[in-house]
């Protein structure tokens, strides 16, 4: 095609005049979808493949075809690339450049394609990619969380509810429970990344197309688990990438929680753990300070990522069918998505194994709180009070160990017989910390036998991931 009008040269033939240079900067995508590059070209291959394959190519030209992608790649990987706006995005720059390397046949890759489909597959493809290194990493993390937790099985701690002292529990205990919302996380990952496994390409630009091409073999040489079924939805799905994002808002929400709680025990009124000085930073005007920045960062990640869902719920409401260009506006979302995701997990999965937990400070935290309150009306249950009236026993008590500044375990007997003659000298079996969490010895307890069995358990579910 003669391009004297400087129209663009993929689509420029219906056009009189070019395209006005705001218009061009307006509608490219090339400065952030040049990341699909490895991908573009993977599909590209594979495509051209199925293509020699159904005999609308020959083997000379897939041959030459392969051979200019490869060197293309290689450009793109060494920086030598020259991306131009002008061709608008990654999938007319990197044909550009085949056909002005092997000339005539590299403008005969996009037979029976088009970049609707293209791109449908090349974000499936990178994020096929990401999500199985992100798995990697919540794996890591998981592992780092139940060797901590075995390690501090026995470790009391003040369980709470409403932030308010409740129980006593073992910090093994509250670590598996990070542990159980990261399993699911990993869950919601993998339900994601089945869905997306399915290949676009043979789609088209939305009706599918008239040369006899092989979608199955396609599917194949791209590793997805088959073509897609209807080719107006492949061109315009984009749900895998809400189903990502929403994994990732949830995700982040689960280690927002985590980091809160971090921010909290490392603070002078908790003082539950220390946070290695390399996770921490100074400031610069108060001498003292060593702030908890790595979970608090987490934490404030959690803002950008869940507004990475609410932009792509919004792009793709009421869309009608098919491809519609809204769709680019896809990338910069996901893309951010998967950096901050993978950089929140890795400054976990670092930062976990490394957590010094105080255990003298969190004993006495759980001694302070009155924690065994409960665990006294249980015992008065058992001597035969009915429980609403052991709650009101032990009601008593605590206020009288407000008033006098003592935890139910530094009382006397006879401090306590004053609420109930039922009360005998093995009540401080059951008043002390150990007792107490080792009572509660069930599937889910917090006693450190349950722990160790939950975090055996654990492993094994580790183990057996591929
Ligand atoms: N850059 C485009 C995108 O990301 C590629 C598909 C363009 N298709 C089209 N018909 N304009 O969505």
């Amino acid at each position: 095609m003669s391009n004297s009008k400087d129209t663009n040269l993929s689509w420029g033939g219906r056009f009189n005049e070019a395209t006005d240079a705001f218009v061009a900067r307006f509608t490219a995508s090339v400065d952030f979808d040049q990341r699909l590059a490895p991908q573009d070209i993977q599909g590209s291959i594979a495509h051209a493949t199925m293509l020699t394959k159904v005999g609308v190519l020959d083997e000379n030209e897939l041959e030459s075809i392969k051979n200019g992608l490869t060197t293309i790649l290689t450009d793109i990987e060494n920086g030598t690339f020259e991306w131009s706006l002008a061709l608008e995005d990654v999938h007319m720059n990197v044909e550009a450049a085949l056909t002005s390397q092997i000339g005539i046949t590299g403008k005969k890759l996009h037979t029976g394609r088009s970049r609707n489909d293209q791109v449908a597959t090349d974000i499936r493809l990178w994020l096929r990619h990401e999500i199985d290194a992100i798995g990697a990493e919540l794996t890591r993390l998981q592992q780092g969380i139940l060797g901590l937790a075995k390690a501090q099985a026995e470790t009391i701690m003040p369980g709470f509810t409403h932030l308010q002292t409740a129980q006593p529990v073992t910090f093994g205990h509250h670590l598996m429970a990070w542990f159980e919302m990261l399993e699911r996380d990993y869950g919601r990952l993998l339900d994601c990344r089945k869905r997306l496994n399915q290949s676009p390409l043979g789609a088209a630009a939305l009706a599918g197309t008239t040369y006899p091409i092989d979608r199955y073999m396609t599917a194949d040489l791209l590793g997805f688990d088959g073509p897609t079924r209807n080719s107006l939805d492949s061109v315009s799905d984009r749900d895998f990438a809400i189903e990502f994002c929403a994994f990732a808002s949830i995700l982040l929400t689960h280690l927002s929680r985590a980091s809160e709680e971090l921010i909290l025990w490392t603070s002078a009124q908790f003082d539950f753990i220390e946070l290695p000085d390399r996770f921490c930073t100074g400031s610069s005007i108060m001498p003292q300070k060593k702030n908890p920045d790595v979970p608090e960062l987490v934490r404030g990640k959690t803002g950008r990522v869940n507004g990475h869902l609410v932009a792509l719920l919004t792009l793709m409401k009421s869309q009608p069918l098919a491809y519609n260009k809204d769709n680019q506006e896809d990338k910069e979302p996901l893309f951010d998505t998967v950096d901050t995701v993978k950089d929140c997990l890795r400054a976990f999965a670092d930062m976990i194994p490394a957590i010094q937990p105080k255990k003298e400070s969190m004993r006495e935290a759980a001694r302070r709180g009155f924690s065994t309150a409960t665990d006294l009306a249980d015992y008065l249950v058992r001597k035969g009070i009915p429980f609403r009236d052991s709650h009101e026993i032990v009601g008593k008590s605590v206020a009288f160990g407000i008033a006098e500044n003592k935890d139910l375990s530094d009382m006397s007997l006879e401090e306590l017989r004053q609420f109930s003659t039922v009360i005998e000298t093995d009540v401080f079996d059951v008043l002390t910390l150990e007792g107490s969490v080792a009572a509660r010895n069930h599937i889910g307890g917090t006693a450190p036998e349950q722990v160790r069995i939950a975090v055996q358990s654990a492993a094994e579910r580790l183990s057996n991931r591929t």
